[in-house]
């Protein structure tokens, strides 16, 4: 069937089998790779994207049941070749590593931030509950999320410390 999406502010038109999921949909037919493929089951969220203002799963969800939706990827966050205030953080903090679990934690943040401007290190860790990552042990994630929402600050010994 034909179905469509509008990724990144950009509509796009494009068959779909009925039983493509919205990962490979994006991924194959949309030609956005940034959103990963990690157990392809629900559980480990490399393919977290936002759907309708909401995260989700992309592997969970069948390319036809999106029909008409409205999806922000990974490949939305840089604007004009930039990269956003959260992906700056991520970089200065050292909270992207082998970058696998990266697109799918930055897109869990928009989510968290949308809702949520200045989260607790709690909403940060349960907003995130969902997105494995196996190389940087969570720590720099949770500093960038609190330093690009104004929640952290050097004391005299250049130590970082949440204000
Ligand atoms: Fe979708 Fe792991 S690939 S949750
Ligand atoms: Fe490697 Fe998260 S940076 S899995």
């Amino acid at each position: 069937m034909k179905i469509t999406l509008t990724v990144n502010d950009q509509v796009y038109i494009r068959d779909a089998a009925p039983s493509k999921n919205l990962l490979h949909f994006l991924r194959e037919d949309v030609g956005l790779t940034g959103t990963k493929e990690g157990c392809g089951a629900g559980e480990c969220g490399a393919c977290t994207v936002i759907m309708n203002g909401k995260s989700v799963n992309a592997c969970l969800v069948l390319a036809p049941e999106a029909d008409g939706a409205v999806i922000r990827t990974v490949e939305g966050e840089a604007l004009n070749g930039e990269l956003s205030p959260v992906q700056h953080k991520f970089m200065e903090h050292h909270a992207v590593q082998c970058g696998f679990c990266t697109p799918g934690m930055l897109m869990s943040i928009r989510d968290l931030l949308g809702r949520v401007p200045k989260p607790s290190v709690h909403q940060i860790k349960e907003a995130i509950e969902g997105n494995f990552c196996r190389c940087t042990g969570y720590q720099q994630i949770i500093e960038a999320v609190l330093d690009v929402t104004g929640q952290l600050t050097k004391d005299n010994k250049g130590e970082l410390r949440h204000v």
